[in-house]
């Protein structure tokens, strides 16, 4: 495998994520002939925001696979509640670990990680930019619950402004021919520009829906997300998109027969539980899936580490990122890093766009 981190799946080709797909399938099959492939190796989870699955997943992923772990779910017990920077705490933690899987709240935070990490660093979610695990796993449940990754309608409800799996998903899926996606949402919660961009390049047909009950006919995948409560900065604001899609069992009765229901969970009041026990709904099997997808990532990522160099990145404009959410408004030592597009400059952390001289 080329790739050193896993920051976007955009970093891996398309061969070796084919492979680490087709080898999630063959741990499912045969897990007890891989438990010991990571001895002597240790893991550290650095999550600095809230987790179940995606924390445990890893951590399961890596004992099942005969590693060890260490790291934090609290960042109020480690150092950082001292002030230590992103750069020293990875400094050091690479030191101690093999592979770094760290979540932050703020967007680009695993790429700055991976910048100072003499070990690969796996990205778990950063803010409300991307979570290209959460990604592997889904596509893992597709090709098995589908049967394929191509010709595929997508449907995307929910919170597709701040959710970092619909942004991972869609950048992926975009990339398999003939894929072709509905985005359900209000206004206000749009895909941002960026998502929009991957569609284009790739040539795929894409629209817009604020209706559930209208799109969920036509659809072969339903990936329904929870709204952000933690993204907005108001209540009110959250009071305002709450609710506002439900799939219930009258919805499910219009759907195709072959509809597969994936989300990444928690879930809130987005799905109800009735719709639970209708074979279509996956979102329960795709959190078994992504401990093989894990296990799969881990084994390709290790064993690919001794080729591995680290990033050496430096600033390539005067300008400064003006999204808020960006890791460089508080690690302020990162080098200002962008790639230009047609008249703007786009963020190498965050992918906000900003234009010069603003
Ligand atoms: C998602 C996340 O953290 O982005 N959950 C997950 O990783 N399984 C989705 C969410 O929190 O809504």
């Amino acid at each position: 495998m080329n790739a050193r981190n896993i920051i976007d799946l955009d970093h891996v080709s398309q061969s070796d994520l084919d492979e680490i797909i087709r080898f999630a399938g063959v741990i499912k099959e045969n897990p007890s002939y891989y438990i010991d492939d990571c001895h002597g190796n240790i893991m550290a989870t650095l999550f600095y925001e809230p987790s179940t699955r995606t924390q445990m997943s890893f951590q399961t992923a890596m004992l099942r696979l005969g590693g060890k772990l260490i790291g934090f779910d609290n960042p109020g017990n480690s150092s950082v509640s001292k002030g230590e920077s992103l750069k020293d705490t990875i400094r050091v933690i690479s030191n101690y670990a093999d592979i770094i899987v760290i979540r932050n709240s703020f967007e680009g935070a695993a790429m700055a990680a991976s910048m100072f990490s003499k070990s690969p660093v796996i990205n778990a979610g950063d803010g409300g930019h991307l979570h290209p695990t959460q990604t592997l796993t889904d596509l893992v449940t597709l090709s098995y619950e589908k049967g394929r990754l191509e010709n595929l309608t997508i449907g995307l409800c929910g919170d597709n402004k701040n959710g970092r799996t619909v942004h991972s998903l869609i950048k992926s899926l975009s990339k398999y021919k003939g894929n072709s996606f509905v985005m359900i949402s209000t206004p206000e919660l749009q895909v941002p520009q960026y998502v929009i961009d991957c569609l284009v390049k790739n040539n795929c047909s894409y629209s817009f829906s604020n209706s559930l009950e209208e799109s969920i006919g036509e659809l072969d995948v339903l990936y329904m997300t929870r709204i952000q409560r933690e993204r907005f900065s108001t209540q009110a604001e959250y009071n305002a998109q709450k609710g506002v899609f439900v799939l219930d069992a009258k919805k499910m009765a219009i759907a195709k027969p072959d509809l597969r229901v994936l989300h990444p969970l928690p879930r809130l009041d987005e799905i109800s539980v009735e719709v639970d026990d209708d074979p279509r709904a996956k979102y329960f099997e795709q959190t078994e899936y992504g401990i093989y997808a894990r296990m799969a990532l881990i084994i390709k990522m290790l064993e690919s580490r001794r080729s591995a160099v680290p990033d050496k990145l430096e600033s390539t404009h005067h300008a400064k990122c003006t999204n808020l959410r960006c890791i460089t408004q508080t690690e302020l030592y990162l080098p200002d890093i962008f790639t230009q597009d047609t008249g703007v400059l786009v963020c190498k952390y965050c992918d906000h766009a900003i234009t010069p001289g603003n």
